[in-house]
């Protein structure tokens, strides 16, 4: 079941420009930042009661944000929900029809395991879901 808004996330040309602009100008406060091997992103998130905005940029120039910026050059990426059941919301939703971008759940940022439901199947919004390993 999904339980909340984990993150809502923004792809970025330019990581320390985007993150100067979320920090110093909007008045956020960067609470991390994460390099993610298996989504290849550099990350830099900024909570915000109850969600956090993260940032996201490719890792080495490589992997599906560097796709996404030569495409539309950066904008918002992704809304990620929170589940308490990964494996099961993956099952239901596939039985409703839903694809997804891999196979089953991938490690993602804060240990998290992470699966995108495809946008085609979701009205264009890229759907992340994410259960904390605990
Ligand atoms: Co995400």
């Amino acid at each position: 079941m999904l339980i909340r808004l984990d993150h809502i996330a923004i792809a970025v040309p330019d990581l320390e420009e985007a993150i100067q602009r979320f920090a110093r100008d909007l008045g956020l406060e960067l609470s991390g930042r994460e390099d993610v091997e298996a989504a290849k992103t550099s990350t830099a998130f900024f909570p915000v009661p109850g969600t956090k905005l993260e940032l996201v940029h490719p890792l080495r120039g490589e992997g599906p944000i560097a796709k996404y910026l030569e495409k539309k050059g950066g904008g918002l990426h992704h809304l990620c929900f929170e589940t308490d059941d990964i494996t099961g919301d993956v099952a239901r939703l596939q039985g409703l029809g839903y694809r997804f971008l891999s196979d089953g759940p991938v490690p993602g940022a804060h240990g998290k395991r992470v699966i995108f439901i495809h946008p085609k199947d979701t009205g264009g919004v890229l759907i992340e879901l994410a259960q904390s390993q605990d």
